[in-house]
């Protein structure tokens, strides 16, 4: 490793030139996964995008990357609303020349999603695919024009384990990631051949704010840690990695495709 590729980047990780030219997005990107990734993708070299609804923490995300010498700007955005797309899209090229890179990463659970079929009420479950699915529908739809531009580029959907298989709760939560799985495929055929290619990560259980009160509860943390093949939860860089990946040209032959990263939860 070269004394460049070895100084701290952002975020405390290792530089490198992954990403080195490129400009992406990250929905979600004030907490957990979503600011991992903003961090590693500072670190490789991108300029970053941190589009959340949360104002205050995005800020946070926003000065911690620029104090470490890395590109970061926070732009307000809920994902679930079209014209908001449509004016994030349109100031990220204003200000940085080109769009290379959309990470979908914004989600909801909610301890009113955790219900069964039948105790799910219409309004949850239109507010967590109006997160959960359309706002990665939204986000890929517009992302698509400025790919295009610059010739190519790179959508991440971030999905669950639990839009692979189901459990005992979680109706509109398991419906809502299988949908970005499908949806994912379906826009990587139709994208391919303008080098567009869009890709789906799949965290297994992971400590993040989405999932702090849950595993806080008396048990939940201790089942989650004994049903995963490696012992522990994930850590937001755990999954990070896999992203940064995905939007780097080392995954170039790498379209439609969903990668699990879940300590080996669903492998059994
Ligand atoms: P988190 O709660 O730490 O971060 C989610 C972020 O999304 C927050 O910054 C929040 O403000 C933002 N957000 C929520 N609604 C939004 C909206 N309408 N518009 C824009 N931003 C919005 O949670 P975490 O765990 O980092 O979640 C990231 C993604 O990973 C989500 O899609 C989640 O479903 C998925 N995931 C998480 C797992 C876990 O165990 N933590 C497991 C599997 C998937």
């Amino acid at each position: 490793m070269s004394d460049d590729a070895s100084k701290t980047a952002p975020g405390g990780s290792m530089a490198g030139r992954r990403l080195e030219g490129k400009v992406g997005l990250v929905t979600g990107g004030a907490s957990g996964i979503g600011a991992s990734t903003c961090r590693l993708f500072a670190g490789e070299g991108a300029s970053v995008v941190i589009a959340d609804i949360d104002e205050a923490l995005g800020r946070e995300v926003e000065a911690e990357i620029v104090g470490a010498g890395g590109d970061a700007t926070f732009l307000q955005l809920d994902v679930s609303d079209e014209d908001a797309w449509v004016s994030v899209i349109g100031d990220t090229v204003r200000r940085y020349g080109r769009l290379d890179v959309v990470v979908n990463n914004a989600g909801m659970s909610g301890a009113q999603s955790r219900a069964v079929v039948e105790d799910t009420g219409l309004d949850i479950w239109n507010r967590v695919m109006g997160v959960n699915s359309t706002g990665v529908f939204l986000g890929t739809k517009h992302a698509i024009p400025e790919m295009r531009k610059a010739g190519g580029g790179s959508v991440i959907n971030v999905s669950s384990i639990y839009g692979i298989v189901g459990s005992k709760g979680g109706t509109v939560y398991h419906a809502s990631k299988g949908a970005v799985r499908a949806f994912t495929k379906a826009a990587a055929v139709q994208y391919a051949p303008e080098g567009i290619r869009v890709n789906t990560v799949c965290p297994g259980f992971a400590d993040t704010e989405m999932t702090r009160g849950l595993h806080a509860q008396p048990g939940v943390r201790e089942y989650r840690e004994s049903v995963t093949p490696l012992g522990r939860l994930g850590q937001p860089d755990d999954i990070a990695w896999g992203i940064v990946y995905l939007a780097s040209d080392e995954a170039r032959f790498v379209t439609g495709c969903d990668l699990i990263i879940d300590g080996g939860m669903t492998a059994q």
